[in-house]
C-alpha cells in the first residue's frame, strides 16, 4: 500500500471528522499519499478526490459533520458506477480504500474490492449503534448526549405544567438512542424495537400512576418502534388517556449534530490510526472495532446491522425505578 484514500459514506456523525485527521495523520506518518474523497463514493464516480496534508485535517478533531461530506450514491450500487470509481482511484494509483460509514457502505466496499482488488478498511460511523462487531460506533455517545441534554429540558417544561412527553428519538431500526437516553432521564417507558411494545399495558402503568398523582412526564420512543414512533404513540394516549395533557417532541437531527463528546473523540482517533496500521500489517477487508476495550477486526461482509440483545435486567431496572 503507497496511497490510500479516506472517504466518509451514509449518514454523517459526530466524530468523523476526528477519524478523518486520524487516518491521514498515521497515514503521513507511514509515508503513504492520502487522498480525501468527497461525498462517499459519489465522489470516487465524480473524480472529486483531492491530496490531502498533515494541515488539511487541523482544527477539525472538535467539529460535528464531516469535512468530506457524505452521501448515500444509487451509482455506486450499479457495476458500472463502481468501474468509474475504480478507473478515478487508478489514475491517482490510489491502492487502499478507508471507509468510514454503516452496514450499507461496507456491504459497498466489499464488493469494490472483491471487483478490482482494492483493499478496503471499514470504519463504523453511525449514531445508531447498530453495527455487529464493535461495542461503539463513532458518534453514538454524541448523540445520546444530545439527546440526553434535550430530554433533561423537556422534563423541565413537562413538570412545569404536569404534562405528558412523548419524546420520539433517532436509530433507525435500533433502539440503543432510546434506551441510554430513556435510562439517563429517568424516562416512565421506553419503547423500542427490539421488544414488543405492549399499548395496553404502557396506557394502564400511565392511567394507574396518574390515579395516584405521581407525576408522569417522559416516555421516550424510538424511532423504529412497532407503533411507527412518537406521533402515534402520542394519539393513542391522548385517546385513551384524556385527562393527562400530552405532548409530542420529535428530537430529530439535533441528534446527529454538535461537537463530539471526548469519548467519541477518542475512538474515532483510535480507529482510524488503527484502519491504517491494519493496512501496513497487510489486514485487508475489516472493520476495525473495539470490544471489551480491545481492537476487534471483522471481516467486511460479517460488519452488518446487529439486533441488540438486551438484557432482561435493564428492563427490569427501567420498571423499578420509574415506578
Ligand atoms: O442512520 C443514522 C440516522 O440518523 C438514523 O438514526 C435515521 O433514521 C436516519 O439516519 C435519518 O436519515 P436522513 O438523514 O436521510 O433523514
Amino acid at each position: 500500500v503507497t496511497k490510500i484514500g479516506v472517504l466518509t459514506s451514509g449518514g454523517d456523525s459526530p466524530g468523523m471528522n476526528a477519524a478523518i485527521r486520524a487516518v491521514v495523520r498515521t497515514g503521513i506518518y507511514h509515508e503513504l499519499e492520502v487522498y480525501g474523497v468527497m461525498r462517499g463514493y459519489s465522489g470516487m464516480i465524480d473524480d472529486d478526490i483531492f491530496r490531502m496534508e498533515s494541515r488539511s485535517v487541523a482544527n477539525i478533531i472538535q467539529r460535528g459533520g464531516t469535512i468530506l461530506k457524505c452521501a448515500r450514491s444509487d451509482e455506486f450500487r450499479e457495476p458500472a458506477g463502481r468501474a468509474k470509481a475504480y478507473e478515478n482511484l487508478k489514475k491517482r494509483g490510489i491502492d487502499a480504500l478507508v471507509v468510514i460509514g454503516g452496514d450499507g457502505s461496507f456491504k459497498g466496499a466489499q464488493k469494490f474490492s472483491n471487483e478490482f482488488d482494492i483493499p478496503c478498511i471499514g470504519l463504523p460511523g453511525t449514531i445508531d449503534k447498530d453495527i455487529a462487531g464493535t461495542d461503539f460506533t463513532i458518534g453514538f455517545d454524541t448523540a445520546v448526549n444530545t439527546a440526553v441534554e434535550a430530554i433533561d429540558k423537556i422534563r423541565d417544561t413537562a413538570d412545569a405544567h404536569d404534562r405528558l412527553f412523548v419524546v420520539e428519538v433517532m436509530g433507525r431500526d435500533a433502539g440503543y438512542i432510546a434506551l441510554h437516553s430513556g435510562i439517563a432521564t429517568g424516562a416512565e417507558n421506553i419503547l423500542i424495537p427490539e421488544t414488543k411494545t405492549n399499548i395496553d399495558e404502557l396506557i394502564a402503568s400511565l392511567g394507574e400512576k396518574e390515579k395516584r398523582r405521581k407525576l408522569v412526564n417522559l416516555v421516550v420512543v424510538a424511532e423504529g418502534d412497532e407503533f411507527g414512533g412518537g406521533n402515534e404513540i402520542a394519539r393513542i394516549v391522548k385517546k385513551r388517556l384524556p385527562n393527562i395533557d400530552t405532548r409530542v417532541c420529535i428530537l430529530g437531527h439535533i441528534q446527529r449534530g454538535g461537537a463530539p463528546t471526548c469519548l467519541d473523540r477518542l475512538i474515532a482517533s483510535r480507529m482510524g490510526y488503527h484502519a491504517v496500521e491494519s493496512l501496513m500489517q497487510g489486514r485487508y477487508n475489516v472493520m476495525v472495532g473495539i470490544v471489551n476495550n480491545k481492537l476487534h477486526y471483522t471481516p467486511l461482509d460479517h460488519a452488518i446491522k446487529a439486533k441488540q440483545k438486551l438484557s432482561n435486567q435493564w428492563l427490569k431496572i427501567v420498571k423499578i425505578l420509574a415506578s
